[in-house]
């Protein structure tokens, strides 16, 4: 594993993570789970982001303090799931544009197929930040970045909750420049490509369309 790789053992994430998995908790405490998760994942992912000094009048007297030095965020929801970590993020960073791409893994060849993909038009001046809750065989991720990096997008992040060790392996060897931030690093796949012990379908569990 590389450097770029970021596990979020913070107790806050993992206690959530822990409820987020159990099968007894229902749609709407999973969505909003998933929501305070990113929510938190996004705090550590933009720690980088660079500052600029500027001069601050207080009650008291004039300060140098600092601000973000105005670097342009774009966050990329990989649909559907990806949709239940847009409002934990933009929560953090309001003026951030969202891009969609629509994907889903075709239930017999697991390989992903995507059917729709609308970016803000200056994407490839932002800094992107994908957004998928399961990182499982890596092929939904890795062609989701293929597609961002066509339009010219150099910084690319990719946030995720839960990760297979196959899905990592193959990710940062597809996009060895792309950093992954996770909350865990379960043990494997199963015979259906599901992640062990992972948490079960998180589209299905965020839409409630099991
Ligand atoms: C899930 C998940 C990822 C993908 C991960 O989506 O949200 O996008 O599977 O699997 P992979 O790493 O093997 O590609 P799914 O295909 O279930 O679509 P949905 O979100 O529309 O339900
Ligand atoms: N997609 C999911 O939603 N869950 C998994 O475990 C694997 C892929």
């Amino acid at each position: 594993m590389n450097n770029h790789i970021h596990i979020m053992d913070h107790p806050l994430i993992q206690h959530k993570l822990t409820i987020l998995r159990d099968e007894k908790t229902g749609t709407k405490q999973f969505r909003e789970l998933v929501s305070e998760i990113a929510n938190l994942m996004c705090y550590e992912a933009t720690r980088d982001l660079p500052l600029k000094e500027v001069k601050t009048k207080t009650p008291m007297e004039t300060a140098t303090t600092k601000v973000i030095a105005g670097r342009k965020l774009a966050f990329v929801p990989i649909l559907r799931a990806g949709l239940g970590m847009v409002d934990g993020v933009l929560e953090l960073i309001p003026s951030a544009r969202v891009g969609h791409i629509g994907m889903y893994r075709d239930h017999d060849t697991k390989e992903p197929v995507e059917y729709y993909c609308k970016l803000p038009s200056d994407i490839e001046e932002r800094e992107v930040i994908l957004l998928d809750p399961m990182l499982a065989t890596g092929g939904s991720a890795i062609d989701a970045v293929n597609q961002i990096k066509k339009y010219g997008c150099k910084r690319i992040k990719f946030m995720c909750i839960i990760a297979a060790p196959e899905g990592l392996n193959a990710f940062v060897e597809a996009h060895p420049d792309v950093p992954v931030y996770c909350a865990s690093l379960d043990r494997c796949l199963d015979s259906n490509c599901y992640i062990l012990p992972g948490l079960g379908d998180a589209g299905d569990r965020i839409f409630g369309t099991k």
